[in-house]
């Protein structure tokens, strides 16, 4: 009789070697271990068996029992490791190294807003153009028509560097520079960080963007600077916006303005947004004086040419109801990372 379960055994060696799946293997533990399998049968074998020889058999069976679900198990170990690693060598190959989804950046609102206003200016026909933040004081004051000592610096202190450079305290500071790269005829906007030596409170801050922007070709009036203005506007709030020009004094602008939209809020009507004049104060801006021209290598016989410089910092805020300005240079994630691109 043993040698029925050495048989037993053999067959069932040989059967697992030729398993290749769980499937199969599963039908093989049925074939072996069920109630009517071949195991199941050898013990009702027993009955047959001289009664000495039954204690033995008995035992021998168990063991081939214990051998063969010990042999199953290790085998389905096996399949199901070897499964798995095909399915990760099957599945498309992944950089470690990427951030995680949830960990996305979103854009500062500035980045935002400047490039909106870049878009709309580049469908305008302008250029982009980059400059420096720390520059010297003639592309800063002089080429802008304010001489040393002009009353018109104590609105514009800076941080100043040993070397007599300077933090750049407007977008102007770029004018003369790209006036002389270019030369006319000329639309080009530049945005840029502001530094001034500003005590910090919720509308008040040492660190600000502006968008400057100029136009110059022959025969530019004030009529091109309101058109552009408006066109632009409106495109950035999403609806037809109002302007009015009130004079406005900038030594590098003859004549000069400051540009109010119509208060977005109540309308014209008047509220606390608007400190109930129904006009908000937005950009200002001129006609390029001749000297600032002269300067960049222009002739102001020839032609004419508008400025603007748009609080980009000021522009973010309105349009995206921040109260305090001190928020954007606060680094923090909670505040900044609200915001999405249209
Ligand atoms: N540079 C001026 C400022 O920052 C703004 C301005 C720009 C005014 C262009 C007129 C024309 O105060």
């Amino acid at each position: 009789m043993s040698q029925k379960i050495e048989q037993i055994r053999g067959e069932f060696e040989a059967a697992l070697e030729a398993v290749l799946d769980i499937a199969g293997l599963e039908a093989l533990r049925l074939e072996y271990l069920s109630k009517k399998g071949k195991v199941a049968s050898l013990m009702s074998e027993l009955r047959n068996i001289p009664n000495e020889e039954k204690k033995s058999f008995g035992q021998k069976v168990n063991e081939l029992k214990a051998l063969v679900e010990q042999r199953l198990n290790a085998r389905r170990e096996e399949l199901e490791a070897a499964a798995e690693q095909a399915l990760i060598d099957a599945t498309e190959s992944y950089d470690d190294s990427l951030p995680a989804i949830e960990q996305v950046g979103s854009y500062h609102p500035i980045t935002l807003v400047q490039r909106e206003l870049e878009q709309i200016f580049l469908s305008m026909g302008f250029t982009v153009e980059d400059y420096l933040e720390v520059v010297d004081d003639f592309h800063c004051f002089e080429a802008l028509n304010i001489p040393k000592h002009h009353p018109a610096r104590d609105m514009q202190d800076t941080y100043y560097l040993d070397n007599g450079q300077l933090l750049k305290t407007h977008t102007s500071a770029a004018q003369n520079a790209i006036m002389k790269k270019y030369g006319a005829p000329l639309r080009a906007v530049f945005p840029g960080r502001c530094f001034r030596n500003e005590s910090t409170d919720a509308s008040h801050e040492n660190t600000f963007f502006q968008m400057e922007g100029i136009m110059i070709d022959k025969d530019i009036s004030i009529s091109n600077l309101i058109y552009f203005m408006k066109t632009m506007l409106s495109e950035v709030f999403h609806k037809d916006v109002t302007v009015r020009l009130r004079p406005g004094f900038f030594p590098f602008v003859e004549p000069g303005f400051e540009l109010d939209i119509k208060c977005l809020i109540c309308g014209g009507d008047g509220c606390p947004s608007c400190k109930n004049s129904g006009w908000l104060e937005l950009c200002p801006c001129g006609m390029i004086h001749p000297n600032v021209l002269r300067y960049g290598g222009i002739d102001p016989e020839e032609y004419s040419g508008f400025a603007f410089g748009l609080g980009l910092t000021r522009l973010a805020m309105m349009k995206y109801g921040i109260k305090d300005i001190r928020v954007f240079n606060k680094g923090s994630l909670k505040a900044n990372s609200q915001f999405n691109a249209e």
